[in-house]
């Protein structure tokens, strides 16, 4: 089976499919078709797989002109329909893993896409789950799914692994193309297949690990990494407040040092699909072993925190005003998670907003990326432009993300009192109205 799959990929005659068309799915879709593979992509969202079908991107990482050539050259097609799962050779998972109520993992989109691909998975195909994950799912969960609904065997009939999606949306440098991949196999041969077909694809290295486990906890290792680091700055932010040293300067300094140091910078909070909710897929997973992840339940409340904080320090700004935050008219500058994108899932702002409104303050924010969002169901619109008379009326304006395409030079000259949470407003000079977090 191994030779017949590296035959097929050099050839480029495997036919890909991709389930999930999310920001991670569509992206790689269009990395598999541009690389010359046919490509199916499958999503449970009609709307989704309709726009991807008349050449209409809704991901803000996909040019646009290239979408339209691949839909138009038929090399990329969209289904919500899974029996076309037997037409394909490789696909990859990328459906979502949020938490559930209780901030356990919700696991039931990768089981119900795994149930789904099973009723139609043929011999001699490649599947690789790349959603984020705790360690053990692709093995424990993936692989019984797989072989119980179809009756093949893993290893023997077809090939399972791991590889963990590490797309940064809005990044200018990386992208899906250029981003090294780790692929960790059920087996040697199937990591050696795997990676050849990621090789094919892509321009950034692909480093083979010796299973799917070891592939899923490096990418929990990533995130929690990152998720601690800002959880210790953020705490750093509130003592240097306290202490009345400016902790953005104390990082710049820092930052100077040319090894052993890397810079996270504070802010309203944690935001996105990954960095907030993965390291509880692995404290979730620790308990199984009795283990208490201490450190990542610190950052955890540390970071959840954060919101509430800079409803404070807004109540602390207003105060000095001799304005109470009830009825206070406040501009929320940034809904998305962070800078340059239109993702607003577990963006910070929308605490920092919910908090506000619950203290009686009169709420409105600006984003150029987003026009509407929906939280704790409830829609919420804003302002995608302003001019500076609208400025003016606002007691207080709180940056909580640094989009590019904001004129803060504007903001600055017209607003009563700005709290930046960002920092965004550094190279400002006239600094009379700015506090920073
Ligand atoms: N967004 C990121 O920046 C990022 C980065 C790295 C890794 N990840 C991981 O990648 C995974 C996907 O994230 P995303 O941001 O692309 O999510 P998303 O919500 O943008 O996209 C997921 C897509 O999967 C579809 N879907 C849900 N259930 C399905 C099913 N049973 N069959 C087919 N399609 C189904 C949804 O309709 C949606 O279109 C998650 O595990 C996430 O943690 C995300």
């Amino acid at each position: 089976m191994k030779e017949y799959m590296l035959k097929k990929i050099s050839d480029k005659s495997i036919v890909v499919g991709v389930v999930g068309l999310g920001y991670v799915g569509l992206p790689l879709a269009v990395e598999k078709a541009k690389a010359g593979y046919k490509t199916i992509g499958f999503d449970v969202q009609f709307q989704k797989v309709d726009m991807v079908n008349k050449g209409q991107n809704y991901i803000g990482d996909v040019v646009d002109r290239e979408l339209v050539n691949l839909v138009d050259s038929g090399n990329l097609e969209a289904t919500t329909d899974f029996s076309f799962v037997k037409n394909v050779d490789f696909i990859a998972i990328c459906v979502p893993t949020p938490l559930d109520k209780h901030q356990q993992p919700d696991i039931s989109y990768v089981k119900n896409s795994a149930e789904e691909i099973a009723k139609y998975l043929t011999k001699k195909t490649i599947v690789v789950l790349e959603s984020t994950t705790y360690p053990g799912t692709t093995e424990d969960l993936v692989k019984p799914i797989l072989e119980e609904g179809s009756g093949l065997k893993c290893g023997v009939d077809f090939y399972l692994g791991f590889s963990p999606e590490r797309v940064d949306p809005g990044n200018i440098i990386y992208k899906t193309k250029n981003t090294p991949k780790v692929v960790g196999g059920v087996g040697k041969d199937a990591t050696e297949v795997i990676a050849a077909m990621y090789r094919s694809v892509l321009e950034g290295e692909v480093k083979e690990v010796s299973s799917p486990t070891i592939a899923e906890m490096e990418k929990i290792l990533e995130n929690t990494y990152r998720n601690v680091n800002i959880g210790m700055i953020n705490e750093l932010a509130m003592l240097c407040d306290r202490m009345g040293i400016n902790i953005w300067e104390v990082i710049e300094a820092a930052k100077t040092k040319p090894y052993g140091f890397q810079a996270f910078y504070p802010g309203p909070g944690l935001g996105g699909h990954c960095i907030p909710l993965d390291p509880y897929y692995l404290s979730w997973k620790a308990r199984e072993y009795g283990f208490h992840t201490s450190m990542i339940e610190s950052s955890m409340s540390i970071n959840d925190k954060m919101p509430e904080y800079c409803v404070g320090r807004a109540v602390r700004i207003l105060n000095k005003y001799e304005k109470s935050l009830k009825m206070a008219k406040i501009l929320v500058v940034g809904v998305a998670y962070k800078q340059n994108i239109d993702d607003y899932r577990e963006s910070p702002a929308l605490e920092v907003i919910k908090i506000l409104e619950e203290s009686g303050a009169l709420v409105e924010f600006y984003d150029p990326w987003i026009s509407e969002y929906k939280y704790q169901g409830k829609i919420h619109k804003g302002k995608q432009n302003i001019k500076p008379e609208q400025v003016e009326k606002y007691d207080l304006l709180i940056i909580t993300a640094a989009h590019s395409n904001v004129d803060y030079v504007m903001l600055q000259k017209h607003a009563k009192n700005i709290f930046d949470t960002k920092n965004v407003m550094k190279d400002i000079k006239n600094r009379e109205n700015i506090e920073v977090l």
